[in-house]
């Protein structure tokens, strides 16, 4: 037999004046509960709502009992009759706040332990606490609204695909390990000792396979697994929306992806995006923002200085523009209320510097001159450089030498984003872009060899293909970003669908013929067999949502997210296994420690 409970015949978040007189069971946890001497208020909170209950002083002595001796937190049920309040009682914050339940019975479903903080809309413990109390923590306000957000996302993104013919197709979570960017996540096989299994980084070489199947537009909700440090808007698993289609140039799947923001910003957070996402080549993005993720909610663009700069007597300057390197500017504004102090340079000058700039010069605008800073060494020069950057009183130019080009740009794409962030340039509102044109390999310093910039199986832009080998750094590849509030939220391209370019590509990124048939084999073994042409994409879900939601770590769109140190402090994992474990799959632990 079920232990009968009174069940509730409405929810917490229902009741409005129209209900006045009615009969009802209401369950929840108790969210508050004020002690009037006799007369008790009690806020009932459940997923729908906040209904204010009130033990009347007419009440039963049995029940004026039971309400005193509600704690925090109580799961409770309660009978009652639903009442108007007095007017001056309205709460207009509330949607049930029009009414009140006058309890008849009271039942305490279950007791709460002491709480180890309070249940308020947004948690402000520390986020360890919160984590190892995650259950607790996703009872607030903030929570529970931001995991209803992403299950918006994730139900418009459905229902736009079933109006459409991609068929949603799940794809192996235990599969072969392929190096793919990140470190994998190895899972040992108990029945092969010494053989692995990997979790997906994505579900790349899957979709493109079930291109070649002839399955033409297919979509996943898919989690993913990446063996890298966590940070704000990266976790170890994460959950992409993949999409690959066949018969596709790169403008069909950019339209799909547009289309498909604007109908989730429509139906999510009732915005209208505009028709179609501004584009920006790599090469002008990193040019005026210094990022290939620039966020364009605020100007301030990057130029190049290395004209003013040569005629300079500046010799950081002139080394670099001589070894054939860059010199590129930014003008920090006038702001009221903000001063370019040395310490505030000098912070900016760290920000830089983290991007591989080796120093931040400047010079502030006063009087119609430059002084201040590198001023020096550009005696004469105070008009031209005015005008090339026009700078004016009060302005800081920032300057960054660096031979190489991307840090160059990053660094100063650095102090663009404290700039924006510091003068409150950023304006409210979603500023999508696409990035195109990125190159497709980039060289590993530290392993020294060419790498996919994006990944192997994307596709090189026509004009490069026959003579790719020369240089590589040269060569741009039909790769697309979607950038959303400076956020990159997709990436995707065109994939190769053509064994010998894809093994030339795999060989300028040292995987060697018989290295790339044994790692990639089954992708080239089943390109023999008529592949069609085909590209896809992939939005991160956590960092769409995070976004909507507003705020700066995926974690607060995730109900039980890894915390910094990359562990779950709720469960404790990773946790030490039982050695019968290990010997059945055939592990053992090396003790680092020890032999120190
Ligand atoms: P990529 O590796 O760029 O491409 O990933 C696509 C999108 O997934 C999200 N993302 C992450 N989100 C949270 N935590 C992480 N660790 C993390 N890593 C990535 C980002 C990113 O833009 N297979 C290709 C896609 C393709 O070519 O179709 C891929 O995975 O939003």
């Amino acid at each position: 037999m079920e232990e009968a409970f009174m069940q509730r015949t409405v929810t917490c978040g229902s009741l409005r004046a129209s209900d006045e007189g009615k009969t009802v069971i209401l369950n929840g946890w108790v969210a508050r509960n004020r002690d009037h001497g006799a007369l008790h208020f009690i806020n009932l909170r459940d997923r729908y709502g906040v209904t204010q209950v009130v033990v009347d002083d007419d009440a039963s002595e049995e029940l004026e009992k039971t309400a005193r001796s509600l704690k925090m937190e109580y799961c409770i049920a309660v009978k009652g009759t639903v009442r108007k309040r007095p007017d001056e009682m309205i709460n207009p914050d509330m949607v049930t706040g029009e009414i009140e339940v006058k309890a008849e019975e009271i039942e305490i479903l279950s007791e709460c332990a002491t709480l180890p903080f309070m249940i308020e809309d947004e948690n402000n413990a520390r986020e360890d606490l919160r984590l190892k109390y995650r259950f607790l923590d996703l009872r607030t306000k903030g929570m529970q609204d931001r995991i209803r957000l992403r299950h918006e996302v994730v139900k418009a993104i459905r229902e736009f695909f079933y109006k459409t013919d991609f068929y949603e197709i799940e794809t192996p979570t235990l599969v072969k390990s392929t190096p793919e960017g990140a470190r994998d996540f190895l899972v040992p096989s108990r029945i092969y000792p010494g053989k692995f299994f990997a979790l997906p980084q994505s579900p790349q070489l899957y979709k493109q396979i079930l291109m070649v199947s002839g399955f033409d537009k297919y979509f996943q909700i898919a989690r993913c697994y990446r063996d890298e440090d966590p940070r704000g808007d990266r976790q170890l698993e994460f959950t992409q929306l993949d999409i690959e289609m066949s018969f596709v140039k790169r403008d069909d799947v950019l339209l799909l992806i547009e289309n498909l923001m604007k109908e989730v910003f429509r139906k999510v957070v009732n915005v209208d995006l505009p028709s179609h996402f501004r584009r920006l080549s790599y090469q002008e993005a990193m040019e005026k923002y210094g990022s290939d993720k620039p966020d364009l909610r605020f100007g301030l663009e990057i130029g190049d200085a290395s004209t003013f700069a040569s005629k300079s007597t500046f010799n950081a300057f002139l080394d670099t523009l001589k070894e054939g390197g860059y010199v590129r500017y930014i003008v920090a504004p006038k702001t009221e209320g903000h001063d370019y102090t040395r310490k505030y340079l000098a912070e900016l000058e760290s920000a830089a510097k983290i991007y591989g700039a080796h120093g931040l010069a400047w010079m502030k605008v006063e009087n119609g001159k430059l002084n201040g800073g590198v001023s020096k060494f550009f005696a004469g020069l105070d008009e031209e450089v005015l005008n090339a950057t026009g700078a004016k009183d009060g302005d800081v130019i920032l300057i960054v030498a660096q031979k190489d080009f991307k840090k160059c740009c990053n660094s100063l794409g650095a102090v663009r984003n404290r700039l924006g962030n510091d003068l409150k340039l950023i304006r409210p509102g979603y500023e999508f872009c696409w990035i195109i044109d990125f190159p497709l390999f980039e060289y590993n310093e530290d392993e020294g060899h060419w790498e996919a910039a994006h990944h192997m199986f994307s596709m090189p832009q026509a004009e490069y293909i026959d003579t790719m080998e020369e240089d590589p750094g040269k060569v741009k590849g039909d790769l697309y970003d979607l950038v959303l509030n400076g956020y990159e939220l997709a990436s995707g391209s065109i994939r190769i669908h053509d064994i010998e370019l894809q093994k030339r590509v795999f060989r300028i990124c040292n995987f060697p013929d018989d290295v790339a048939q044994e790692r990639f084999g089954f992708l080239l073994d089943c390109f023999k067999y008529g592949p069609p042409p085909h590209g896809g994409i992939a939005p991160g879900i956590d960092r769409l949502c995070m976004i909507l939601a507003g705020e700066s770590s995926i974690k607060e769109v995730i109900a039980f997210p890894k915390n910094t140190a990359a562990l779950s402090p709720m469960d404790d994992s990773p946790s030490f296994v039982e050695q019968k474990q290990l010997d059945e799959l055939h592990l053992a632990i090396v003790d680092d420690k020890k032999d120190e």
